[in-house]
């Protein structure tokens, strides 16, 4: 297999609060391979902007990273911060949630998709606008060269995010790295984002890092799948395998809260009983282990290492689903 394009390793990021350390990201291992998607999920506030922020290097106040961030075999923590700048918006790419706010409002369109390939790339203004023509055509902007002379205000929801995506792939990043994209649109646009953004990934043989709170999100539209709870990583694998059969208890629940997935469209909503730990105490052991059915005594011991249970699969869970050596009583560990 090819080296990984985007290699995390051992990332903690914490912020300082009145409260005390966050604890947003912590110990998480990832890795990325040219061309592939891989979908980030878990409930909000599970760490998954936290993730993508440690890095983009884009920290909060008071927040601190540690461990290692290797893109291309280089480490982002280390890299002079010229060369950084030089990386970011050419060869990765970024989307967030809200347009709204990543747009300038005073400038118009044809500016704000044109500036980071002159600069990036060198290129003279006309050159650019001929590839900002084709660029809003790509992401499925109807007229687009009179979209040029349009400020944000004057395009829809939808149309705004696409011209974000459209400044993000300007430069022809190899990694593409999308913040919930789409959740602040309505959910029929939503979805032609979606199919877009993975149409545009596959065709540019692009890799992807698509973050997202709900699962039939990045299902269909990502290779593979980190499953995050209370800033840890609990499940990875292929897409297909971690949704056909999760091992993880906490991605099983998740799995079961999302019917659209799993079940027929009438089942009632299932949500998962409690709420992520205080992310300034998280509990020892397993952080799920308040909320898990299945949770023993040594699940509160002490954290469940990454472990493999099939190729290119594995979970941080003492009890995984389909294991045979445990009753399913439910509330093992809180009854007593
Ligand atoms: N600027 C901040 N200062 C302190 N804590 C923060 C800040 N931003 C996020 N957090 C905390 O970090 C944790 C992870 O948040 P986040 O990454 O935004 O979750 P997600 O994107 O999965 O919804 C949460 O407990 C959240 O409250
Ligand atoms: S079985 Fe134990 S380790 Fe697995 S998710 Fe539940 S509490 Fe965590
Ligand atoms: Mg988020």
């Amino acid at each position: 297999m090819t080296e990984p394009l985007l290699e995390v390793s051992h990332l903690h990021m914490h912020i300082g609060t009145a409260r005390g350390a966050v604890r947003a990201v912590d110990d998480v291992s990832l890795s990325i391979h040219p061309g592939q998607a891989l979908g980030v999920v878990g409930e909000s506030g599970s760490g998954k902007s936290m993730l993508a922020r440690a890095i983009m290097g884009l920290l909060p106040a008071r927040a601190a990273r540690s461990g290692s961030i290797l893109f291309k075999g280089r480490d982002l923590m280390t890299m002079p911060v010229k060369e950084q700048r030089d990386l970011w918006g050419k060869q990765i790419g970024m989307v967030f949630q809200d347009p709204g706010r990543s747009l300038n409002p005073v400038v118009r369109v044809e500016r704000q998709l044109t500036e980071g390939m002159r600069r990036h790339l060198g290129i003279s203004r006309s050159e650019a606008r001929t590839r900002a023509v084709r660029l809003l055509d790509e992401v499925g902007v109807p007229d687009p060269e009179k979209r040029l002379g349009n400020y944000p205000h004057q395009m829809s929801g939808g149309m705004r995010q696409r011209v974000m995506l459209a400044i993000a792939l300007a430069c022809e990043p190899d990694l593409l790295i999308a913040d919930e994209p789409t959740t602040a649109l309505d959910v029929t646009i939503q979805r032609q984002i979606l199919d877009l953004l993975r149409r545009v990934q596959t065709s540019r043989g692009m890799a992807m890092m698509l973050i997202s709170h709900d699962l039939s999100v990045v299902a269909g539209r990502t290779d593979r799948v980190a499953v995050m709870y209370a800033g840890r990583l609990a499940e990875t694998g292929s897409t297909r395998e971690v949704f056909a059969d999760p091992r993880h208890r906490y991605t099983h629940a998740l799995l079961d809260a999302t019917p659209t997935l799993t079940q027929a469209r009438h089942s009632r909503l299932r949500v998962i009983e409690g709420s992520l730990p205080d992310p300034t105490a998280p509990p020892k052991g397993c952080r799920f282990h308040l909320r898990c059915l299945a949770a023993t005594d040594a699940c509160a011991a002490d954290q469940p290492p990454m472990e493999s249970v099939g190729t290119d699969h594995r979970i941080a869970c003492l009890h995984p689903v389909g294991s045979t050596a445990l009753v399913e009583t439910g509330g093992a560990h809180r009854g007593r």
